[in-house]
């Protein structure tokens, strides 16, 4: 138990974890601890697994007062110059800045034909919530956000207050504590093989607890170091395992960077 507060404590000392859910930290640390029990190692093996599962995305580190100013700046220059300003800032995240050469496309072909969305749940959301423009939802709509880093969730908590979109961001190892609150639309981009590299348990357990009436899933059509050859076809099938013995429905749509499912679920 020394060794595992220890752990936590030196991984949340790095200026990179510094703002991680330490709930996290010590989950995966348990875990590392359990297969090598020298701290050192296991401290070494807990912050590679964060690189994978969360550091690897970031492409600088964010300066998120400069973002929020950037943002206020484009919306005072109008509706077009606000859009500019939160895609520059989408750029700093690689899941994000990755959808933006297909970001109107996504959303409009993905939730066309839904009925009104009056509430969104992001789950393990990393910039998207930015995207909220982009997104053809009730213009009330309610937005929930969650991911592991404190200074990212107070940013898009500022962003929603500057915007006026109700709703809120917070910490949540979605892994751990899957999100329960009743919402019309989940979004689970690009984020379900994430959640499988950390618990294999993770994705069934979320996919049972979620109260959600429609779900967006996604997958990377592409590597974070460029296109893979049959990456597609593997996610595909490992969606399909996931999907089987649920009575959803399910359409399917190809983007250049992401695979996606709309998933309409029969209670
Ligand atoms: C591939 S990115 C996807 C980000 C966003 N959904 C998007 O598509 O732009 C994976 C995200 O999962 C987050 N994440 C990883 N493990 C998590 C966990 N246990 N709970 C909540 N978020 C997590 C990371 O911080 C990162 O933002």
């Amino acid at each position: 138990m020394a060794d595992l507060d220890d752990l936590v404590t030196a991984v949340l000392a790095t200026s990179k974890y510094q703002h991680i859910s330490p709930d996290l930290v010590r989950r995966l640390g348990a875990a590392e601890l359990g297969k090598r029990p020298r701290l050192k190692e296991a401290v070494k093996a807990t912050k590679n697994k964060l690189h994978q599962i969360g550091g690897a995305y970031f492409t600088a580190s964010i300066d998120y007062e400069a973002a929020l100013a950037q943002i206020a700046d484009g919306r005072r220059r109008g509706p077009e110059a606000e859009k500019e300003a939160l895609a520059a800032v989408m750029r700093r995240h690689a899941s994000t800045n990755e959808r933006l050469p297909v970001l109107a496309e996504f959303y409009a072909a993905t939730l066309a034909g839904l009925p009104p969305i009056h509430s969104v749940l992001d789950v393990a959301c990393g910039l998207n919530p930015l995207a909220r423009p982009w997104m053809p939802l009730a213009e009330d709509a309610v937005y929930l956000a969650y991911d592991i880093y404190a200074d990212m969730m107070a940013f898009l908590n500022d962003y929603f207050a500057l915007a006026g979109v109700p709703g809120r961001a917070a910490v949540r190892d979605v892994a751990a504590a899957p999100p329960t609150e009743t919402v019309g639309l989940a979004l689970l981009l690009k984020t379900l093989p994430v959640l499988a590299q950390e618990d294999k348990t993770a994705v069934p357990r979320l996919l049972d607890t979620l109260q959600a009436r429609y779900l967006l899933v996604s997958f990377p059509a592409q590597s974070l170091g460029g296109r893979q050859k049959g990456m597609v076809a593997n996610y595909e099938a490992q969606f399909d395992q996931w999907v089987a013995g649920r009575n959803w429905q399910v359409k399917r749509f190809e983007f250049a960077s992401e695979l996606a499912f709309l998933v309409e679920k029969n209670f």
